[in-house]
């Protein structure tokens, strides 16, 4: 069975045992929302900062492995038009819950973010993939997708686990028991880890992938937090084991190299951006 097949089936399980993950919004914090007072996360503790989002009202906003009922719901009451993309049924399944019960209409979509995304290009004002790219080997083709069905301009938050817990695999998390790159696939002995604890299969990713990969596929970098896990060890100590980031798309013009093209590849001006500080 493919490994993302794995993941969707034990999401599915540990949603049945109540995973955080997985429980949706209720109603009182969507009427809360629809008054303007709301806040999602992309990672474990830290809320993201609202400036991120922007004025959402009319927004095309893609949710990206963002299943749940925990997003979207409350970016829909913020006023957006939202799409959410999730290979997990049950994560669809509470989704579709909160929208009838609120009286909503969303896009929902079962795919694996492994392959093609299923859109148009240039179809999202916004895309929020909250950590999840932790369940995929190859997070290239992830910021590569975001580019292509991003509008130009678009922005693309996102929370990225930097693979740090993958080092601590013993109950306590104070001895080093695992090494980075964390890849079950490569390695017998991880894969055996994560089936030990009925894990899923998954991966860490670097600083060059998480991040360079994002400036590679056409983003610039406009803003960063660190998070923790929430509890236990490596949060006592303050280690962050998550980032989120807001990154702007800058698609070309016209084809790289082609009349009319330059080397600022911006459709949209610095000057306009809230997050540009003029050196
Ligand atoms: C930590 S949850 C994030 C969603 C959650 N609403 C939240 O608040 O963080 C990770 C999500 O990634 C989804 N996921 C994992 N692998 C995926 C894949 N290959 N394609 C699409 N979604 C995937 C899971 O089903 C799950 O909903």
């Amino acid at each position: 069975m493919e490994y993302t097949k794995t993941n969707a089936e034990t999401i599915d399980r540990w949603i049945d045992e109540g995973w955080e993950w997985g429980v949706p919004i209720d109603h009182e914090t969507y009427l809360q929302a629809l008054d303007g007072n709301w806040q999602i996360k992309l990672t474990p503790i830290k809320p993201v900062p609202r400036r991120w989002c922007g004025d959402l009202r009319g927004k095309r906003v893609l949710g990206l492995a963002a299943g749940g009922g925990q997003q979207m719901p409350i970016l829909t009451a913020a006023g957006a038009i939202c799409t959410v993309l999730d290979y997990s049924e049950k994560q669809l399944e509470s989704e579709q819950l909160v929208a009838s019960q609120e009286g909503y209409e969303i896009d929902i979509v079962r795919a694996d973010m492994t392959k093609l995304f299923p859109f148009a290009d240039s179809t999202f004002d916004l895309i929020v993939h909250p950590v999840s790219n932790c369940y995929i080997r190859d997070v290239t083709h992830v910021w590569a997708e975001c580019a292509r069905v991003l509008k130009p301009g678009g922005l693309l938050l996102a929370g990225l686990d930097n693979g740090f817990n993958y080092l601590f695999f013993d109950e306590d998390e104070s001895h080093v028991t695992g090494s980075l790159p964390f890849d079950p696939l490569e390695d017998p002995a991880k894969m055996a880890m994560l089936q030990k604890e009925d894990a899923g299969v998954q991966f860490s990713h670097s600083i060059e992938e998480q991040i360079g990969g994002q400036l590679r596929a056409g983003f610039r970098l406009l803003d960063v937090y660190d998070d923790t896990n929430g509890s236990g060890f490596l949060c006592e100590h303050g280690v962050p084991c998550f980032w989120a980031t807001l990154a702007r798309l800058y698609k070309p013009t016209s084809p790289i190299g082609g009349p009319g093209h330059s080397d600022r590849l911006s459709t949209c001006r610095d000057e306009q951006d809230p997050f540009f500080v003029k050196e």
